[in-house]
């Protein structure tokens, strides 16, 4: 067991949180308030090959591992868990499903530029009574001729009205359920497919959330991604993957909150002192490093398991768990240490509250990352 970087990890860290401190933290608060989704962040990430990490070169990625990953996500994220979830999505829940089961055309055609970051993607599978209940997915897919007729309404698609390319999860038969959905490509121009509402949320407001709607949308048969019918476990798998990217956020989040913590409460002076020299300030400082230490330990461990290609789906359901909840924890602990100013937009700490909450959300809720976890117990 080795709890050192390699030099590879350490330098992409130390080249990420440069970029990461110098470029997306000065304009987070303002993407944030403005609800701007940061295409020129995301198009430098991109070059700097941060959208198809965990990729072979040959198919346009960086061929990094998945630590390095996970310290890439957690870096942007400390700056703007906006910026961490839309790598995060690209990287995890489009290229990484593309590379496991797509054929050699269409790892030509799709991965290429995804993972090169010149095309951004999105992952649409929930809708408004399939959520937790994957199973339930309602929209259709029908083959006629040489094409798939796609009908249904998606919701909460991360990048979904900014995507060029969106990995779509439809039913092609009702009748078997979670065994009748499959998996397609569907690219941005197809007709009948539009870009629904935006969503208006209360965190993470520089990645858009939206509504996407298929209107008889047809789309050529070789976009099928798999075999039908093996939909929902593409989608487990992939959310295996996206999860440590969420746990990744998390992380990123809860450090910020610490991090200005630390800073505020060696600044703020109450009753003559600064407060950073109250015993209760400290107690709270410790409890938070503690705990995204741990966080952040559960995060490198089911990365590395990856890395050996060893299942890994109770490992990353309880990385996302435990460090969603510590982002929420620290982020509550980081406002009252600020107090007054905590509750302000002036200060980031806010910002983070906000951005945490989704964390115990998307990608499975802390229930159902409950539910993964006690089933791999009891099986
Ligand atoms: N990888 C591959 N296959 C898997 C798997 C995994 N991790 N987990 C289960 N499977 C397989 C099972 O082996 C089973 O196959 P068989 O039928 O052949 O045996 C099949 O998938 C169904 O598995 P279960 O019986 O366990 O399924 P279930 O219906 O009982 O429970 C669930 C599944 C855990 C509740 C699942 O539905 C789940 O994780 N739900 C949450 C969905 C979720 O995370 N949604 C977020 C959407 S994306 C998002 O947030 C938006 C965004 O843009 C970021």
């Amino acid at each position: 067991m080795d709890f050192k970087y390699s030099e590879e990890q350490e330098i992409l860290r130390d080249t990420i949180r440069d970029f990461a401190q110098k470029e997306i933290a000065p304009v987070a608060a303002e993407l944030d308030a403005e609800a701007r989704f940061p295409k020129d962040i995301v198009a430098k990430l991109a070059e700097l090959g941060f959208m198809g990490m965990m990729i072979p070169s040959t198919y346009g990625g960086s061929e990094l591992d998945a630590v390095c990953y996970v310290i890439a996500v957690e870096e942007i994220s400390k700056a703007c868990a906006s910026t961490g979830v839309t790598v995060s999505v690209q990287n995890s829940l489009v290229c990484q499903p593309l590379l496991d089961h797509a054929d050699e055309e269409q790892k030509k055609k799709f991965l290429v530029p995804l993972a090169s970051g010149k095309k951004l993607g999105a992952f649409s599978l929930t809708e408004p009574d399939a959520g937790s209940d994957i199973a339930n997915v309602q929209a259709t897919a029908v083959l006629e001729g040489d094409h798939y007729v796609i009908n249904g309404t998606k919701i909460f698609v991360t990048s979904g009205g900014d995507a060029d390319t969106i990995v779509l999860f439809a039913s092609t038969d009702r009748s078997k359920k979670s065994k009748g959905i499959s998996t397609f490509i569907v690219e941005k121009d197809t007709p009948g497919f539009s870009p629904g509402k935006k969503e208006n949320k209360m965190g993470m407001r520089a990645s858009g959330t939206y509504e996407l709607v298929f209107e008889n949308a047809r789309i050529p048969k070789e976009n099928l991604l798999g075999q039908e019918g093996e939909g929902m476990k593409i989608s487990l798998r992939a959310l295996d993957g996206g999860r440590i990217g969420i746990a990744a956020q998390a992380v990123g989040i809860a450090q910020a909150a610490l991090d200005a913590s630390i800073e505020y409460s060696k600044q703020r002076k109450q009753f003559g002192k600064v407060i950073c020299e109250f015993q209760a300030i400290q107690w709270m400082l410790a409890d938070m490093a503690t705990e995204i230490d741990a966080a952040r330990l559960l995060t490198y461990r089911v990365a590395d398991l990856k890395d050996q290609g060893i299942r890994y789906t109770k490992e990353a359901a309880m990385a996302k768990l435990y460090a969603s909840e510590v982002a929420m924890r620290s982020a509550i602990k980081a406002v009252q240490i600020h107090g007054g100013y905590g509750y302000m937009k002036e200060y980031p700490v806010e910002r983070n509250f906000r951005d945490a909450k989704l964390t115990e959300i998307y990608e499975g809720t802390s229930e159902i990352q409950r539910l993964v976890i006690a089933a791999s117990l009891l099986r």
